[in-house]
């Protein structure tokens, strides 16, 4: 075990009292200037931990911080969780570990950071250290690729009503998956499946999840239509928990969640903006569909979209 893990785990045992460096120092055979680099690299990764002079170190309860052991423990499913500080992109991970045979079945892939994070319609996902949780769970559903718009409309669901649960917030659904919390935009989600094309099935789904939860200084093109969960308790173990849970019950064959998604959805009854092939139009939507088509009144005429963005007006 690393001397940052082995005084993360002394602090954890120790909340209720101030450890010194000295006494850290003497336990795990370091001296203190090693444990002093150890704690400023652990309040780096996102612990807050007070340090007053002769008295010692004390992790704060207020300490949000992925941990692939607490996870882990609430998982309703047993899945190899793989945690990483920073890495470009979880989706890209995943589907390199798909692609190159490393992973098979389930699995979930979490970072405290993108470099690289992807978003969709070839857009990047800005993924602040610390600010966010930014993952990809991984899972073959028995389902066709027409399902695929069922399990982005899933995945939606599935986040909107673990962040009503966890912090009573009132989270809505922008058809398909962009999640707004009081008219900004908390979390945006990016499903790509890496697919079987000889038996029509999907082999593997990727359900890319970049969630905003604190307040930071955001690039300028988002910074007015970016939003934060902004929840004072740490909270970023059992929301991925709550999701992947979610996410990893999915049946294809059942539509039941639809009646909650439409209700948590603020599209139905606005005028929107929308391409079909590649020219814009202006209509009304009036309706999501049982397999979350997108019913669009325009030009009086009637369509229903399967996928594709669509901008509010
Ligand atoms: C969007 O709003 O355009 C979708 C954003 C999806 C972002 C998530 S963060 C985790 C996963 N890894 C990525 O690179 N993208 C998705």
């Amino acid at each position: 075990m690393q001397l940052k893990e082995e005084i993360l785990n002394t602090l954890k045992n120790n909340t209720d009292n101030d450890t010194s460096g000295q006494e850290l120092a003497q336990k795990l055979g370091v001296s203190r200037s090693a444990v002093w680099k150890a704690i400023n690299a652990l309040k780096s990764d996102g612990y807050l931990i007070s340090s007053v002079t002769n008295k010692g170190y004390r992790i704060l309860p207020q300490s949000d911080v992925v941990s692939k052991a607490d996870i882990e423990a609430m998982l309703n499913k047993d899945i190899p969780v793989y945690c990483f500080e920073s890495i470009k992109s979880t989706n890209l991970t995943a589907k390199k570990m798909i692609i190159d045979g490393d992973k098979t079945g389930n699995f979930l892939i979490v970072a405290n950071e993108q470099t690289d994070g992807r978003g969709r319609s070839g857009k990047s996902f800005y993924s602040p250290k610390n600010h966010g949780v930014y993952f990809s769970v991984v899972f073959s559903p028995e389902s066709t690729i027409e399902n695929s718009l069922k399990i982005t409309s899933y995945s939606a669901f599935c986040v909107a009503k673990a962040i009503q649960k966890l912090t009573g917030k009132n989270a809505e659904i922008k058809w398909v998956n962009d999640i707004y919390i009081d008219g900004k935009k908390v979390c945006g989600i990016l499903t790509e499946a890496v697919t079987n094309f000889e038996s029509g099935s999907v082999g593997n789904i990727i359900t890319g999840i970049g969630i905003n939860l604190s307040p930071c200084e955001m690039p300028e093109e988002i910074k007015d239509t970016a939003g934060f969960i902004n929840f004072e308790k740490p909270i970023k173990n059992r929301l991925i928990a709550e999701i992947v849970n979610g996410i990893l019950s999915f049946n294809a064959n059942d539509n039941s969640f639809m009646n909650d998604y439409k209700k948590m959805s603020f599209t139905i009854g606005k005028k929107i903006k929308f391409h079909l092939n590649s020219v814009e139009h202006t209509g009304t939507v009036i309706d999501i569909d049982d397999n979350s088509g997108l019913v669009i009144k325009y030009d009086n005429k009637e369509i229903t979209l399967r996928s594709g963005e669509i901008t509010l007006i």
